[in-house]
């Protein structure tokens, strides 16, 4: 495989379409389009599982990295390089519960933030967005707990403003708001790979 794309930190992404009327996986769809980005072919790209599940790239690939995410019809894909990445994709429906699980799952600040807020139900997946991206970049999921690490808006968007030491230290963290698609909302969330973490 021709590792042709440039380094740079900030991870690629993509959406596509995916149909989910049958059993169909997306990680061929996430072959192809990790093919098309290194330069070689999709079946060839070595990815592997750890124990809980996240996808991890092998070989001469082993400095990159890629996560996915899929929701409704759709799949997020990223990729980057020096990086540990993390995606999140959701559809939007309605949400009427999000202050109640934004009280029980969130951190208090979170949640008060979420109550004075005029539009809770795009609020509360903006958070939860950028929240499961970080915990996916990190490898632990939803299980590590969604209160262990806490947001704020600001006019650049929404910033970690603390976590759990085991997931670094805020500064480490970028995360990107995405509207990928209409009626959808993502989130990517990545910290360089050297960042000391557990
Ligand atoms: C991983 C998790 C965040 C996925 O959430 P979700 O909203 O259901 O799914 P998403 O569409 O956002 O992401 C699914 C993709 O994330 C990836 N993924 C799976 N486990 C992951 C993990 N622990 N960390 C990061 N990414 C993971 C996979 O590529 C998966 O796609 P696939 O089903 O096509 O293989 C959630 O299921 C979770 O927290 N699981 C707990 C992980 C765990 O502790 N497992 C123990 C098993 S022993």
């Amino acid at each position: 495989m021709t590792l042709s794309a440039p380094a740079a930190m900030n991870p690629r992404w993509t959406w596509l379409p995916l149909d989910r009327s049958g059993s169909a996986s997306a990680e061929p769809l996430v072959r192809e389009w990790l093919g098309v980005q290194l330069g070689g072919p999709g079946a060839a790209v070595p990815i592997g599982r750890d124990p809980r599940g996240r996808p991890w790239l092998g070989g001469p690939l082993a400095d990159w990295d890629c996560n996915w995410s899929h929701s409704g019809d759709g799949l997020l894909v990223a990729l980057g390089q020096g990086i540990r990445v993390g995606a999140d994709l959701e559809w939007r429906r309605p949400r009427p519960r999000a202050l109640e699980l934004a009280r029980r799952f969130f951190h208090p600040d979170e949640a008060d933030w979420l109550a004075a807020h005029g539009e809770q139900e795009h609020a509360f997946l903006r958070l939860w967005c950028a929240k499961e991206a970080v915990l996916k970049a990190h490898g632990h999921g939803l299980s590590f707990g969604l209160d262990r690490l806490v947001f704020a808006d600001t006019a650049a968007g929404l910033r970690m403003q603390a976590c759990d030491p085991a997931l670094g230290s805020p500064s480490d963290w970028t995360v990107r708001e995405l509207t990928p698609a209409p009626g959808y909302l993502g989130a990517l969330a990545w910290r360089p790979r050297g960042a000391p973490a557990s």
